[in-house]
């Protein structure tokens, strides 16, 4: 295996889920996409922290499948057409506010910001809850049943580190 595919692998689900160390948050977490104040409060967040990257339409960046610059990959959308509807909404919730390296327990050059001490937790569920609202009702209804699969998988915390997903 290459070093580009071993790094590639680790920004995946699988790769995360197995890491050994996976910073879980306390409280239960669940992104109020159905939350009209909530999602209009996560739609300026988007625009004011997240579309310089992640592009103002979810788009992603141009090349972001098969392009590495300076050792690192470029932003994924936040439309259908990426991964974020692949991961349950603690994963997302986890992976933002703690960042690559703290979810995947080691050393991980990347360009996505740790939102921790920039955005409230209000906040940051209020984002991704207005990203969650833009999908198509079909990958809404495919992530609601991740989230459900997640959850009863979470009921011996060490099978998810098992999970073959
Ligand atoms: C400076 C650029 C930049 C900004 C600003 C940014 N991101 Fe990212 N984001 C990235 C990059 C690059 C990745 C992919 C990292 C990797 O895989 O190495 C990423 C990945 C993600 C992922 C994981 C997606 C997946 O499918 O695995 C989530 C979720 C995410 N970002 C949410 C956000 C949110 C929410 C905001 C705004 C609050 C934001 N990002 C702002 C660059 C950015």
């Amino acid at each position: 295996m290459t070093s580009t595919v071993a790094i590639a692998m680790l920004a995946c689900f699988v790769s995360i889920v197995t890491a050994p160390t996976i910073a879980y948050s306390k409280q239960d977490i669940s992104l109020p996409f159905k939350d009209r104040a909530a999602v209009k409060l996560g739609q300026t967040i988007y625009k004011d922290n997240c579309a310089s990257c992640h592009g103002v339409n979810l788009e992603g960046q141009i090349g972001w499948q098969t392009e590495i610059v300076d050792g690192r990959r470029l932003a994924p959308p936040h439309d259908e057409t990426g991964h974020t509807w692949h991961h349950p909404d603690e994963l997302l919730y986890n992976m933002t506010k703690y960042g690559f390296e703290e979810m995947l327990g080691k050393k991980y050059p990347n360009n996505m910001p740790v939102y921790e001490d920039i955005l409230s937790d209000g906040e940051l569920l209020a984002v991704l809850g207005y990203i969650k609202s833009t999908w198509p009702e079909k990958i809404k209804a495919i992530h609601n049943e991740i989230n459900q699969r997640y959850a009863s998988k979470k009921i011996h915390k060490d099978s998810m580190l098992e999970t073959d997903n």
